[in-house]
């Protein structure tokens, strides 16, 4: 059974009296544990997918199946369980609280979910992502790719089976981009579903499939 299966997604913003098409049709298939990158020029509609697959955002027509759950109609609480269960989210921007330790910020999803803070598993987290016995450090205290690296184990924190990021190494310089490539090679090793928007050809080569989008259409790789 695919584990995203999207067809015939549109999605449509209204920017004062103007209606932006930002997606028209989209039609994509996941295998699980495919290694997916998506490429495309600015505005092309890549975020607004991602946000869509991510259960961020709804789209303004067609379908959406996630790890066999039905999310088209479903209302935001729904919405936010299945988020919850099946999706993990990185973004270009680490989104980390300041004032809350590396240990903490990786908790938190699971304070959302009513889950027990468990510092063994937070550790086992900050050990997949490289960050070992760095809990108790502040995000200030850590460099571009630790704190990035701190957002991907917020976003495992609750054993998600996909992970999506969205120019996850867009504010990191090439050498660090590459060790967090190496970390989705080996969430991807792990049989994680790993989907990444990037502009970096080079990076996007590294996944097994490059899915093309140009003005809110799948151009190649669907
Ligand atoms: N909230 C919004 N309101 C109105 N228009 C929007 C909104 N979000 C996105 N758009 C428009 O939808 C189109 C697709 O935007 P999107 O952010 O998905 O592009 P992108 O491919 O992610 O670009 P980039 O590479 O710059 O991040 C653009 O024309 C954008 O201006
Ligand atoms: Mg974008």
């Amino acid at each position: 059974m695919s584990i995203i299966k999207a067809t015939g997604i549109c999605k449509t913003y209204q920017r004062g009296r103007e209606e932006v098409c930002a997606l028209r049709g989209v039609d994509l298939t996941l295998e699980p544990g495919e290694f997916v990158s998506i490429v495309g020029p600015s505005g092309a509609g890549k975020t607004a997918l991602m946000n869509i697959l991510g259960c961020l955002d709804t789209p303004s027509c067609g379908t959406l199946t996630i790890d066999g759950v039905q999310v088209t109609g479903k209302g935001e609480a729904e919405l936010v369980k299945i988020r919850r269960e099946h999706i993990g989210f990185v973004f270009q921007q680490f989104f980390l609280i300041p004032t809350l330790t590396v240990g903490e910020n990786i908790g938190l999803p699971l304070l959302f979910s009513g889950t027990p803070y468990d510092p063994a598993k937070i550790e086992i987290l900050l050990e997949k992502v490289g960050l070992a016995h760095r809990a108790d450090h502040l995000p200030g205290q850590l460099s571009g790719g630790e704190m990035q690296r701190v957002a991907i184990a917020r976003a495992l924190v609750n054993s998600p089976r996909i992970l999506l990021a969205d120019e996850p190494t867009g504010n990191l310089d090439s050498v660090t981009a590459d060790g967090i490539y190496r970390l989705f090679e080996e969430l991807h090793r792990q049989g994680i579903t790993v989907i990444v928007v990037t502009h970096n050809r080079e990076l996007a080569q590294r996944a097994g499939r490059v899915i093309a989008i140009r003005d809110g259409c799948v151009v190649a790789g669907s």
